[in-house]
């Protein structure tokens, strides 16, 4: 962590330093992006930190046909080109036995036998003592043949059974909108128990999205000030340099509100807006998510209109690229309506944020990377200090960097320097200077030891759809042209001129 900011007392661990218990983890779709890119990079570091148990095992299933060999050597090159940390070649010769390939086509029932077959032959050799965590990276379509196939196989033992475990981890979307999660839990219902499901939200795995808990339970000095009686406003930016990339198929049928903030916006601002847990266990932090999640004011249609901004990328300039607009990307439709970008204010209807409002905005082929969340405090009133400058003097506010750069800031007023009263805004600033782990090594070691905390529960997915599910339906009911924006701005004018409407400006991260 940062220099000064921290001293050399190690703080109590209330999570972590459990041991990874033996077992095996089956990833589904095992040869795909996501676990090329992710998991297995995650899984490398995992090792290269002790963290995974002597007696484990990774098994991708899937269906191109691979040899354990051939699936090292793809596994490899995604640690070569993804991981944090650059592989060490004494320490892959340990890591690269752990890793099997079993072909299969999903929705064919004999494929789950022979799975489960190599999974027993696994536990003997390797003594992973029949625990499985069976991790979903597939497309929504398939988590109903994949859970039915595991079951007719007789591979999911009972939440019950407290001798070995079987967890499934389900990769967000969940589901493309209300009825459609709806239907996912209810059928994930029918072969799992709850607390066997780990739906992920890789931004929950974030050290500094973890970290705002303990920023606002941890310390004295900022819970007291965290209310309407001193907030004026906080502003939440999930910002992405990247295009749509190779995900066109998937993308364009999502757009940045099903795909951004219905899961990683809504999540962080459950965090910033919830009240304090009864305690650090898992069902105490989603309790009190869920809270606001249900305290989220409902759009109406005239609202969605004045206060959802939908946009879409046209071209530009990306770090002095020239970038496409969305439209020309490849497998994108020339006519796309797809939205990729989205501003929006909304409220949280509780007692303590009441008339506070929530300005969340996030898009592709922005300036920057760049996600951070910055709380607004009220302005001191015009008199002393402030009664003579113009323009009025600038509020606290304090800074959350989510990512590049994870820290916090704080603007304050401070005097210059010099015999005049000359007052300016001064920063606070800290940084992490250690290299976090990243998102997944968290949530997937989580999983392991059976931590459901950084998970959404159904209750907390299918409320945020409800949220969301309003705007889907106004926007569905009278489809309408996004607003185009070019590549490398920060999205369309309609977002300045948005929170404009309220007398406030979007704070350039
Ligand atoms: C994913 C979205 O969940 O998050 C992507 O599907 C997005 O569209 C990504 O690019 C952003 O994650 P990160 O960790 O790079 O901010």
């Amino acid at each position: 962590m940062a220099d000064s900011a921290r001293d050399t007392t190690e703080v109590d661990l209330l999570r972590g330093r459990q041991h990874t218990p033996p077992g095996i983890l089956v990833i589904f779709g095992g040869a795909g992006d996501l676990s090329h890119r992710k998991l297995l990079p995650a899984l490398y570091n995992l090792s290269l930190d002790g963290e995974l148990p002597a007696h484990s095992a990774i098994v991708g299933f899937s269906m191109e046909d691979l040899t354990d060999d051939a699936y090292r050597k793809f596994a490899r090159s995604g640690i070569e080109q993804f991981s944090r940390r650059p592989l060490d070649e004494d320490h892959w010769k340990k890591f690269a036995p752990l890793l099997h390939f079993v072909r299969g086509n999903f929705t064919d029932q004999s494929n789950y036998k022979a799975l489960r077959d190599r999974l027993e032959a696994i536990d003997k050799e390797a003594g992973t003592q029949g625990n499985r965590v069976f991790y979903f990276a597939v497309p929504p379509a398939f988590i109903d043949p994949c859970s039915s196939g595991l079951h007719s196989a007789g591979m999911i033992r009972p939440a019950t059974d407290a001798t070995v475990f079987t967890r499934v981890v389900v990769e967000k979307p969940v589901g493309h909108d209300l009825a459609s999660a709806r239907e996912i839990d209810e059928r994930l219902a029918r072969y799992f128990d709850e607390s066997q499901i780990f739906r992920i939200d890789h931004y929950l795995g974030k050290e500094t999205v973890e970290n705002l808990l303990v920023l606002r339970f941890a310390n004295s000095m900022f819970e007291p000030l965290w209310s309407s009686r001193f907030i004026d406003h906080v502003q939440i930016t999930v910002a992405e340099q990247e295009g749509v990339g190779t995900r066109a198929d998937y993308y364009d049928h999502a757009g940045a509100l099903r795909d951004m903030v219905q899961s990683h916006l809504l999540q962080v601002l459950c965090m910033i807006a919830m009240e304090a847990p009864r305690t650090t266990g898992a069902d105490a932090v989603r309790d009190a998510k869920l809270d606001v999640l249900r305290s989220l004011k409902p759009f109406d249609a005239d609202e969605v209109g004045r206060f959802v901004v939908r946009g879409q990328y046209g071209e530009g300039l990306v770090a002095g690229e020239k970038a496409k607009a969305y439209r020309e990307e490849e497998h994108i439709a020339p006519d796309s309506m797809t939205e990729t970008f989205v501003a929006m204010r909304c409220f949280v209807e509780n007692w303590r944020w009441a008339g506070v409002p929530f300005y969340l905005r996030t898009g592709k082929r922005l300036p920057k990377r760049a996600s951070e969340i910055a709380i607004f405090f009220k302005s001191v009133p015009r008199i002393l200090f402030n009664s003579r400058p113009r323009p009025p003097l600038e509020p606290n506010i304090l800074v959350v960097r989510i990512q590049p750069d994870e820290g916090l800031a704080l603007n304050i007023i401070s005097k210059l320097p010099g015999a005049e009263l000359r007052l300016a805004p001064v920063k606070v600033d800290f940084h992490y200077t250690t290299a976090s782990p990243e998102a997944y090594e968290t949530l997937l070691r989580d999983v392991m030891i059976g931590d459901q905390t950084l998970f959404m529960r159904r209750d907390t997915v299918e409320a945020a759809w409800q949220f969301i599910q309003n705007i889907l339906d106004v926007w569905a009911a009278a489809p309408s042209e996004p607003k185009i924006y070019s590549a490398g701005s920060w999205g369309p004018v309609e977002s300045a001129l948005m929170i404009a409407t309220d007398g406030r400006a979007w704070r350039t991260p």
